[in-house]
């Protein structure tokens, strides 16, 4: 059966590959096939970053894009390396992970931590999580270990779970002081349940598996989980999460995906969370247009903002994880990714060079006119996810694991980072060069002047 679908879509994208000179030619009954898409497209990605360059500040993305998303695409690039077996990226992403890490190891670096959310310091926590499981090159004993540094992030975050309203959760931000401070929100949560719940299954440590259970339990009880596994966006304190924000985003379905499917597994197996990694599968299909992923609440209206625009690399990402830890999922999962990743190469037919990826997967071989980090990041996801069933799946430290950990890291409180409201200019400094802009555009007007 999957043979025969994945021909079919096959052929779907050598013809479009015959009538559009540029689109990305990919066949997905051939790994080679798969593996030189990917290695194109990666690419061209890694074209947009900035961090390797002379004089630049390694693990930054240049404007408009915020320094939680190069936390996001570095752990692109480890799955693009566990997936394909190709290290050209391992030294940058390796360099890029350790940069950022801060004075204390655990994600909350000065130059970021008056605007960093939970939610941004934790895309940087699942992708050294995904360095440990993909035992992907341990960093020199002189550095922090990538089992530790995710250690670190969920210890602080467990110590911010909140009482104070809502019966508990995680506030969206980190300090009273920024705006969604009294959001909580299921992108912070989710993440917070999805790092647990690997913690978990990695470590075989309890205690992460009781704080994975309780989130997941908090957000039934408030509703941003419903009795269909539909995830929402979010709710406010001042109502005390009495209404809530139903927005649907792709990668909060996923993070909670994935987290389950670890404790699917965690727990060899149970019922309960059999059923709930099933449900969640199922409530997914709201963003799959003929079996195409789109980002229903901003794509088919050319409203998505530019952390939006990356969401379906998530989904993608986390929907292959699952396969992993709860392979029962296989069929279902694959009938996805297939044709989403046929139809999202077809999309990587514009730009500069001809073959920069949009975003509107379910528009064919019509590039849609956009492109840039997000777009690429998701073609990429998705597309090398189709290798899943011929790599490995996670490592545990009882089966093969080398990333040391440390289970007290990241327990100093907060006040150590911290800090003083943002001033306008540390507004811009969340995304990471515009330092370097300013100095630029003060430059050549310096010259004008001259
Ligand atoms: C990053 O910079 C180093 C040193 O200049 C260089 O050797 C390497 O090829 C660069 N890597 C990438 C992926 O651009
Ligand atoms: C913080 O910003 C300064 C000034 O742009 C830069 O030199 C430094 O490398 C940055 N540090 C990190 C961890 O990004
Ligand atoms: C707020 O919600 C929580 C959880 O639903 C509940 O336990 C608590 O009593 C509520 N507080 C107020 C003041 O209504
Ligand atoms: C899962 O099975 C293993 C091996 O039989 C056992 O050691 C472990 O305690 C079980 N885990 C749970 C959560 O039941
Ligand atoms: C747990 O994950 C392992 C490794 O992928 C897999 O072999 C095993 O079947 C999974 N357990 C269950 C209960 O599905
Ligand atoms: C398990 O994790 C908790 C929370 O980080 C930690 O306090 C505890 O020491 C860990 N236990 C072991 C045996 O490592």
């Amino acid at each position: 059966m999957k043979f025969d679908n994945s021909l079919a879509y096959a052929a779907v994208a050598l013809l479009a590959g015959g009538q559009v000179a540029y689109t990305i030619s990919l066949d997905l009954t051939s790994p080679d096939s798969i593996k030189e898409a990917a290695s194109t497209i990666a690419y061209d990605l890694m074209s947009y970053y900035t961090g390797n360059n002379t004089g630049d500040v390694p693990g930054c993305l240049p404007e408009p894009y915020y320094w939680w998303e190069a936390g996001a695409l570095f752990g692109a690039m480890i799955d693009y390396w566990h997936y394909t077996g190709d290290t050209t990226y391992n030294d940058v992403t390796s360099e890029a992970l350790l940069f950022q890490v801060g004075p204390y190891q655990d994600y909350m670096p000065p130059n970021q931590t008056k605007t960093e959310g939970n939610d941004d310091q934790s895309f940087w926590a699942l992708a050294v999580m995904s360095a440990a499981e993909t035992n992907f090159q341990d960093p020199p004993e002189s550095q922090p270990q990538w089992l530790a540094l995710a250690q670190a992030v969920f210890n602080m975050q467990a110590a911010r779970w909140d009482h104070t309203s809502c019966g508990g959760g995680l506030r969206w931000q980190i300090f009273p002081f920024n705006t969604g401070y009294d959001y909580k929100n299921s992108v912070t949560n989710g993440c917070f349940f999805n790092l647990g719940a690997r913690l978990a299954k990695y470590t075989g440590n309890d205690t992460y598996a009781r704080w994975a259970e309780r989130t997941w339990d908090w957000m039934t009880a408030i509703g941003l989980l419903d009795h269909n596994y539909y995830v929402y966006d979010g709710s406010n304190d001042d109502t005390n999460c009495t209404q809530i924000n139903r927005i649907p985003w792709t990668y909060n379905a996923g993070a909670l995906l994935l987290g389950a499917a670890n404790m699917y597994n965690y727990t060899n197996g149970s019922d309960i969370w059999g059923g709930r990694v099933w449900g969640l599968l199922k409530s997914t299909e709201i963003f799959f247009s003929d079996g195409i992923m789109q980002e229903v609440s901003c794509e088919p209206s050319d409203l998505c903002n530019v952390d939006q625009l990356s969401f379906k690399a998530y989904l993608s990402r986390w929907m292959a994880a699952t396969i992993k830890m709860a392979p029962f999922t296989y069929e279902t999962v694959m009938a996805y990714l297939r044709p989403s990743a046929a139809a999202a190469a077809q999309q990587c037919s514009g730009g500069k060079n001809g073959r920069m990826c949009g975003l509107k997967w379910t528009d064919g071989s019509t590039w849609d006119g956009s492109s840039g980090v997000g777009q690429q990041m998701a073609a990429l996801e998705i597309i090398q996810s189709n290798l899943v069933e011929r790599v490995a799946g996670p490592v545990t430290n009882t089966t093969g694991g080398t990333s040391a950990g440390n289970a007290s890291a990241g327990t100093k409180p907060d006040d150590t980072n911290i800090i003083t409201p943002a001033t306008t200019g540390d507004k811009f400094g969340a995304a990471c060069v515009t330092t370097l802009v300013v100095v630029m555009f003060v430059g050549s007007l310096y010259w004008i002047i001259v």
